[in-house]
């Protein structure tokens, strides 16, 4: 680790074995495409990586077979690539930060103090900038601070509720004791929080490093006062998170398999599919209530510590540089208001934040199953709306009475994203973050290929998600344990080639970055 970390050249080139590596590959795409059987040596004889044994390699499960079975140029991938890393590694152009995630801690040698040095030289680099650096640096930690706290408290106030519940019950108390105290002292390790703490300090030096190149800006949030920045939302926020992880821990704990429904499960309906009636994360109602979308970014944002958007805005790199080359373009020409969907928004934080770095006018439409989570989206897209008519007030020291009406609201829309209820090439760039493990395989490849219908030529496929394995190597044996989360297709995401299912549909293969727990994948549809 050095002192530029993340400040090195965007792009890197790319070594002449990892060139040759990238030959072999186009070849047999090549074949994969054209449906045709090749031969191929065995596994590690022609993948000049000497770490090919350190990935887990999974066994094949049920669902392979859903590609598999006509598809045997993508045996030949799982011949050739021990880990979806290292195949996606050949098919895009990565920055520095994969490497860097790839390289951390590679042989797990890494101890709570080494980390907790890191975190130290992570607060002198910035310290050494002073200015906006600072600024962020200090207001970010005060970001950790609250979501440590309410980690804690969430943990605390789980312990206590399992006691009670266990004093009241002799016969569990035994066991259910036993797994809860398992689970908060896994938690409480010095190392496992170490480890997330300094992924937290990385992560926002990763962000900050964006910011300071003009990738895009300072959050909107982070001066202005608004809502999210008074005591009272804070503390409505935490009680919220503790109630609710009373309840999910509890159910965690149980694991039975009614705790993993929602109201909706067993319902027959087009609209919400088997695999949707499910209580992922085990939290109250699934993604269907007003509670569970009001807690949602406290209760994400306090298991990683803080460092949430700082993984989402990843996908602000690829949307806004080709948001630059629109306008570009268009300079000349006809011009029309870049035309942006978000896939599975949720709440809409991170379309809050795209739209702050896009072009005022650009035409935004969100969409998914959710109505609570739809509806919430609305409300920050409100939010930030009047946040940026405030500023652009404050900045232009004029009136901007009329800023709020030229920025039009979100159009939100109830669909699912295998199902888009748009026209073709209707849009110029598609968003789609922390949708993909949460699917069921087949339908992976059918939302790629609806994503890459409704985009127009030319056009982009933004794709973020959670790391895979490879992406980090010392993570790979203990990845798949996210699945106890109730997150029934996690460890089959995990291995999964993700490039192939946009790639059958047409799309290229731009660009990768990798932030902490998160990965942003960019494809371009060609004219
Ligand atoms: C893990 S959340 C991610 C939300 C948001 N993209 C974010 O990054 O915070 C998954 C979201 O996907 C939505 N979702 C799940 N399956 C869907 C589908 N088939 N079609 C549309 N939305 C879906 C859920 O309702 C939920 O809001």
């Amino acid at each position: 680790m050095t002192a530029n970390s993340f400040s090195t050249p965007l792009f890197s080139i790319k070594s002449d074995q990892e060139q040759q590596l990238q030959q072999v590959m186009q070849d047999i795409e090549k074949d994969f495409l054209s449906d045709v059987p090749i031969e191929k040596e065995p596994r590690g004889s022609s993948v000049p990586n000497s770490s090919a044994e350190n990935y887990i390699i999974d066994e094949p499960r049920e669902q392979d077979s859903i590609i598999n079975e006509t598809d045997t140029t993508l045996q030949d991938i799982n011949e050739q690539f021990a880990s979806p890393a290292m195949y996606e590694n050949t098919k895009f152009e990565y920055d520095e930060t994969v490497q860097f995630w790839q390289d951390l801690n590679r042989d797990g040698s890494m101890e709570a103090s080494d980390m907790i040095q890191e975190i130290v030289n992570v607060a002198n680099r910035f310290v050494g900038k002073g200015g906006d650096a600072l600024n962020y640096w200090l207001r970010h930690n005060a970001r950790t601070g609250y979501f440590l706290t309410n980690a804690s408290l969430g943990t605390i106030g789980s312990a206590l509720h399992e006691r009670l519940v266990n004093n009241n019950n002799e016969d569990n108390r035994g066991d259910e004791e036993g797994k809860a105290k398992g689970f908060i002292e896994t938690l409480a390790q010095p190392k496992v929080v170490s480890r997330l703490l300094m992924d937290t300090a990385l992560s926002y030096e990763q962000d900050y490093q964006r910011i300071a190149d003009g990738k895009f800006k300072l959050p909107y949030d982070m001066y202005t006062s608004n809502r999210q920045n008074s005591p009272f939302f804070f503390a409505r926020q935490t009680a919220r998170f503790v109630n609710e992880a009373v309840g999910t821990v509890s159910r965690r704990n149980r694991g039975t398999d009614e705790d993993k429904r929602t109201w909706i499960s067993g319902i027959k309906s087009d609209l919400y599919p088997d695999y949707y009636q499910n209580a992922f994360h085990y939290q109250t109602d699934g993604w269907m209530s007003q509670e569970s979308a009001n807690v949602y970014e406290t209760s994400t944002e306090s298991l990683f510590l803080g460092r949430q958007d700082a993984m989402q805005r990843t996908a602000l790199v690829p949307l806004v540089k080709y948001s630059k080359e629109y306008s570009q373009s268009n300079k000349d020409g006809a011009k029309r208001p870049l035309r942006v969907l978000e896939v599975a928004c949720g709440t809409g934080r991170f379309l809050t934040f795209a739209r702050d770095n896009l072009p005022l006018d650009t035409e935004f439409t969100a969409v998914d199953l959710s109505p609570f989570y739809l509806d919430k989206a609305r409300d920050n897209d409100k939010n930030w709306r009047s946040i940026r008519k405030k500023s652009d007030k404050a900045n232009s020291r004029g009136s901007s009475a009329d800023v709020l009406t030229t920025i039009k609201p979100v159009r939100a829309v109830q669909a699912k994203a295998e199902d888009l209820p748009f026209e073709n090439e209707e849009f110029d760039a598609v968003v789609c973050m922390y949708l993909y493990h949460e699917v069921p395989r087949d339908i992976r490849a059918k939302i790629a290929s609806e994503m890459a219908r409704v985009t127009r030529p030319g056009g982009r496929v933004i794709f973020t998600d959670s790391i895979q394995l490879g992406d980090r190597p010392d993570h790979d044996a203990t990845m798949g344990n996210f699945e106890k989360m109730n997150e029934p297709h996690y460890r089959d995401y995990i291995s999964d080639y993700l490039p192939v299912h946009f790639e059958k549909v047409g799309m290229e293969c731009l660009t990768k970055t990798v932030c902490s727990g998160t990965k942003t994948l960019a494809f371009r549809k060609p004219e």
